[in-house]
Parts: C-alpha cells; structure tokens; sequence
C-alpha cells in the first residue's frame, strides 16, 4: 500500500533513529525527508542511508545566500544523489536561476513565506507592506519563471498557488494532520484528502508518524486518507 505523494519529515535527533523508521515504514513511503535538525548531527550518512534503503531523499535545508553559493550548494546536493531540494525564493530571482543551472534532474522546491511569518511581521520587521498571499503568490510566480519545479505552501495557500502557476507546477505541502490527529502546534493545518484536493503534488508530515505509538498502523490510514479525495 504505498503513496508516491506522501513524504514523511524525518525529524529525529541520530541516525539510528532515522534508519528505524526508513525500514518500518519503506514498504508505505517513497521519499524521506532530511532537515537541518538531522542533517547538522549526521550530515550525509543519513542520505547514504535512505540511499542503500533504495529510497528517494527529499534535503530540506532551505539554502539562501549569494547565488553562486547557493549554485555551488546545489552542486553539492546533486552529487550527493539527493531527488528532492529546497531553496528560498527571496534569495531572488538571480540565486534562483543559479540553483536551476546546478540541479540536474533533481527536484527543485522553493520556500516562499514561512509559515511563522504573519502580514504584520512581512510589514514591520521585513518592509513589505502586502497581504501574505499576495507575496507568497509573486513569490511562487517568480520561482517558477526562474525554473524551479515547484513550492512549498501551507494548506491555505494551494489553489491561488495553483491558478497562478499552472497545473504542471509542483506544490508540496507541510503540516498535513490526519483527521484522527490532534494538530500539535501547527496552526494552518490541512487533511490529507484536503490538501490532494486543493491541488497538492506532495504532502509532508512528521510529528504524527514520528510520536505514533504504531507509526506502521497511523501512516496506513493516513493513506488511506489521501485516497478518500
Ligand atoms: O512534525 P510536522 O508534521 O509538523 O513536520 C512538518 C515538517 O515540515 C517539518 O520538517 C517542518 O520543518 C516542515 N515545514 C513546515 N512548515 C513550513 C515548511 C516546512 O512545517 N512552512
């Protein structure tokens, strides 16, 4: 019963740990998530790892910075076989069409307006003085002018994303709870089935497979939960 769409964050604090769930759950999930918190302890031995697992890596560590570091970063990541990356998007247009010339064939995601960042924080602490999805929406045109192959969007930003960005636009989604969860502290939380609806590509989730006294038994009805669309 697996689900190409499903990506599980792998935010656990060793490789050890990581390495267990990449087996309980290989049979259900493809592709495996690697964030800074993993990364910074283990670095690539965890990739290694999902590698020989036969897996697909998803490296979540948002690189922003001049476009040739981040172009020679992703360099990196391609060499390192990684299937899946992230960048920022306000890196700028330049650094984004750097990344795009060091990706290869891997999938290239961008960040555009964390989620912990309200209208008043993009005003007063970063001097944009517009509404949250009008920046996430310019954000996510811009990326996909500059070539990447998608974004990474909360749950109620997935359809302007995708009436502004086309059908063949990728948008992966992060903070997915299932129905039978409680939501932890993720405040713009979206189902599942919800979220494929609205026009999602991917779904993220962590702490609900991760915390789960039978992570096999919750990640199967989460998919069962994506088919229920
Ligand atoms: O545990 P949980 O299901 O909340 O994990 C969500 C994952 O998605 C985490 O790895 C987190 O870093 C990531 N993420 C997020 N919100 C974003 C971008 C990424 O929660 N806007």
């Amino acid at each position: 019963m697996k689900n190409n769409s499903l990506i599980l964050a792998l935010d656990v604090g060793d490789l050890k740990t990581a390495k267990k769930f990449v087996q309980n759950l290989k049979d259900y999930i493809d592709i495996f998530k690697i964030g800074s918190i993993l990364f910074t302890r283990e670095g690539p031995a965890v990739i290694r790892m999902i590698k020989r697992l036969r897996k697909k890596v998803f490296l979540d560590l948002k690189y922003h910075d001049i476009p040739n570091t981040v172009g020679m970063a992703v360099k990196s990541a391609r060499e390192l076989g990684i299937d899946m990356l992230t960048i920022h998007t306000s890196g700028g247009f330049e650094m984004m069409q750097e990344a795009v010339r060091n990706k290869g064939k891997m999938f290239l995601f961008g960040v555009t307006v964390l989620t912990s960042i309200d209208k008043k924080i993009l005003k007063f602490q970063l001097g944009v003085d517009r509404d949250v999805k009008k920046q996430v929406v310019m954000l996510a045109k811009m990326a996909k002018m500059a070539g990447l192959d998608g974004v990474v969007a909360s749950g109620n930003e997935i359809e302007q994303i995708r009436r502004a960005c086309g059908r063949n636009f990728l948008i992966l989604v992060p903070g997915v709870r299932p129905l039978c969860e409680a939501h932890g502290d993720q405040k713009r939380v979206v189902a599942p089935s919800d979220a494929l609806r609205r026009g999602a590509n991917f779904i993220v989730v962590g702490r609900p497979i991760l915390k789960a006294s039978d992570p096999v038994k919750i990640t199967e009805s989460i998919i069962k939960e994506m088919r229920q669309r």
